[in-house]
């Protein structure tokens, strides 16, 4: 134990949020050797040109320092995949910067973008960084919640929480936790909204290739959007690289210079080899992205099969790789307090690990009867998982 006068001292702005949940929950599966569908990463390998040419950039001297801003190769394969998929042409060296995955890409544009005070709305439930990335950059978050069994998004509601402070929407689509991917009509109406009301608009699009019903549309895409969006995206779930930690954010040029400042003071770059292996992943053919959708459909539809053996009532996502579960009757019948305590319980009779419905929440009271599952794994994993959840709450 460190002994001294600043031992328990921390800033107020780090008091505002706890430890992940979601990190902790992995933690919990390690220790009871739980079957880990609580934190969203592959239990399978990334595709084998990636891991050769991550090896490649290695042996061929990528090993130094890149271009703070993001190498300008993968900034160049990065413009040339979104023009593919039918965004306008991008300018490597104005509208692109290369973060240490997502993360770091949200968390930057916020403490670029927010002035401490500023509201910022996010619609709820919602992925647990975006809580920190407020208390961070000093921003007011204020929720609005998505509606009934299909998770809509209430437009009015979201028009009537605006004030002169708000500067901000956070949109996450396709969205973790719920697995909605947002319709033309709500992503017409929040981009209405912003053009109106000149707010900025960030959103989170890391899952915008695991896609089921409907279709992926980037916002920043829609009539007077380009200039006040923020376009953040990774390799991490895409090419089941997780664990690389390269992410960027794509916006207009003034965005842009702002996010990469503080990038550059925050981490200076992300891992230069595995930003050259990203040229690779940009690089892939469109059959890879049709291949991955099928893939995950497969993964959905088998779990929820299984599944319903069980008294799990899965709520079927739209896209990303997330199912929510309302646990309200099994959670009642075993007399268990919350959804914490449940995913406890889960964790450490049935093996295995979910989330806390409370951890997407401003209020945990409005996650009590929820759980997430995360369903990025083997056909194996997810019936060997099946299988423990039956046992553990059977029909
Ligand atoms: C919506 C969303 N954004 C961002 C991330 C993290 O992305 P990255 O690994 O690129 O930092 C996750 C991971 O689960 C996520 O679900």
């Amino acid at each position: 134990m460190i002994e001294g006068t600043a031992r328990g001292r921390s800033a107020s702005r780090v008091d505002r949020f706890t430890e992940s949940v979601i990190r902790e929950m992995t933690r919990l599966a390690d220790l009871h050797g739980a079957i880990n569908l609580a934190q969203g990463f592959p239990d399978f390998e990334p595709p084998d040109e990636l891991k050769e040419a991550a090896r490649r950039a290695i042996t061929d001297g990528f090993n130094q320092y890149p271009v703070t801003w993001g190498s300008p190769r993968l900034r160049l394969a990065l413009a040339e995949k979104y023009r593919r998929f039918g965004w306008p042409e991008l300018d490597p060296d104005t509208d692109v910067v290369v973060t240490c995955g997502s993360t770091e890409a949200m968390a930057s544009t916020f403490l670029a973008l927010i002035e401490p005070g500023d509201e910022v709305l996010f619609p709820e439930p919602f992925y647990e960084n975006y809580g920190p990335d407020a208390f961070l950059s000093g921003a007011v978050p204020r929720t609005i919640p998505l509606t009934g069994h299909s998770w809509q998004l209430d437009v009015e509601r979201l028009a009537a929480a605006l004030t002169p402070r708000t500067r901000a929407i956070v949109l996450n689509t396709p969205h973790n936790p719920t697995g909605r991917v947002f319709g033309d009509d709500e992503l017409h109406a929040i981009a209405e909204i912003a053009v109106r009301h000149d707010l900025l608009v960030f959103t989170d699009e890391i899952y915008e290739h695991i896609v089921y019903e409907g279709a992926h549309r980037s916002i920043a895409l829609l009539p007077g959007m380009g200039d006040r969006t923020v376009t953040i995206s990774a390799l991490s779930k895409t090419y089941s690289v997780t664990g690389w930690r390269v992410g960027w954010a794509i916006a207009a040029p003034p965005l842009i210079a702002s996010i990469r400042k503080v990038h550059d003071f925050l981490t200076v770059a992300a891992p230069a080899p595995l930003q050259e292996a990203g040229v690779t992943a940009m690089q892939l053919p469109d059959a890879y992205y049709e291949a991955l959708r099928d893939s995950y459909r497969e993964r959905r539809d088998t779990f929820f099969e299984l599944a319903t053996e069980s008294a799990f009532d899965l709520l079927l996502p739209e896209g990303a790789y997330y199912a929510m579960a309302r646990i309200g009757p099994i959670r009642e019948r075993l007399g268990l307090e919350d959804d914490t305590a449940f995913c406890r319980e889960l964790v450490s009779r049935a093996g295995v690990a979910a989330v806390p419905g409370s951890s997407f929440f401003a209020d945990p009271a409005d996650g009590r009867d929820l759980i997430r599952f995360a369903f990025p794994k083997r056909l194996e994993t997810l019936r060997a998982a099946a299988e423990r959840l039956t046992e553990f709450a059977p029909r």
